[in-house]
């Protein structure tokens, strides 16, 4: 399979909302993307939890729940868990990880959860994967009405020049990505209607990370893991190349991978 693909024919055919880089890459992925990827800043996680109201007695949804990352850390507010996952793969890392959590096979356009049943709904380093205006009618159908959504992104600060060249060797050998950056996503729920004007804060965050770790973080990475056997390993070579040659890293054991974390945040009508 090529990483190339047209991810909505794959769907189409399978009768899926679902992008086949996703399905693939993260099914073939998700050990690694367990191990590598990064957390979440605690500032980020209070943010979350304050906005949407989250302790005792309340219910949330953790759409694109994955293996848990975003999901572990709202369980010390208290808040019911329940998390939305389509990849099995990732689900069973979630289940091995994070306990006390409803674990639900599910897709953010076919959420398995009925109306108005939820205080709120978090979406960690996914959205990106909707088919938004899908995935935003069923937020507005399961969550009650003045609960409230939170969408959340690790964006990798590409100004510093190894995370320009490690983004660049996976998107080169992946051919494109299979979705866009630069999205307005106050654009994309305002024109979805039914939720109130999304607001925003940026948080300033970092993964540390040995160079094995780098060369499994960008295993981790969808359209990397999506690859042939030889394309994949090929660009995990370049990346370790990389590890052991750029002058910010060469003969480092461990190095600071940095990131910024964006919080959205808005009110269900
Ligand atoms: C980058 S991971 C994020 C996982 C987790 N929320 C976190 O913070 O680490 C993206 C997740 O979105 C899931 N996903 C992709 N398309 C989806 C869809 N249409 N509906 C629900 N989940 C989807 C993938 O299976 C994957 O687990």
């Amino acid at each position: 399979m090529s990483g190339t693909d047209d991810p909505k024919r794959f769907a189409a055919e399978a009768g899926l909302p679902l992008n086949r880089t996703a399905v693939v890459g993260f099914g073939r992925g998700a050990h690694d993307y367990e191990q590598s990827r990064p957390s979440y800043p605690a500032a980020a996680v209070d943010l979350v939890v304050e906005v949407l109201g989250l302790g005792p007695g309340r219910r949330v949804l953790d759409l694109a729940a994955g293996t848990g990352k975003f999901t572990r850390l709202l369980a010390p507010s208290g808040v019911a868990l329940v998390a939305v996952e389509p990849v099995a793969a990732m689900r069973a890392q979630l289940e091995d990880s994070v306990a006390g959590v409803t674990v639900l096979d599910g897709t953010a356009e076919v959420i398995p959860l009925d109306g108005a049943s939820v205080d709120g709904a978090v979406a960690a380093q996914a959205f990106h994967w909707f088919d938004a205006p899908a995935a935003l009618a069923e937020i507005h159908r399961v969550v009650r009405p003045e609960g409230r959504l939170a969408l959340v992104w690790n964006v990798q600060d590409t100004s510093v020049d190894w995370v320009r060249r490690f983004r660049e060797i996976q998107v080169a050998a992946a051919g494109k990505k299979p979705y866009e950056d630069g999205t307005d996503w106050s654009a994309v729920v305002a024109g979805a209607g039914g939720f109130a004007a999304l607001r925003h804060e940026r948080f300033i965050y970092g993964h540390e990370l040995t160079p094995e770790l780098l060369v499994q973080r960008a295993a981790s990475t969808s359209f990397v893991s999506a690859l042939d056997d030889d394309a994949r390993q090929a660009c995990l070579d370049e990346v370790a190349g990389l590890a052991s040659s750029h002058p910010d890293l060469a003969g480092r054991e461990r190095f600071t991978f940095p990131y910024f974390t964006d919080v959205f945040w808005c009110q269900r009508i």
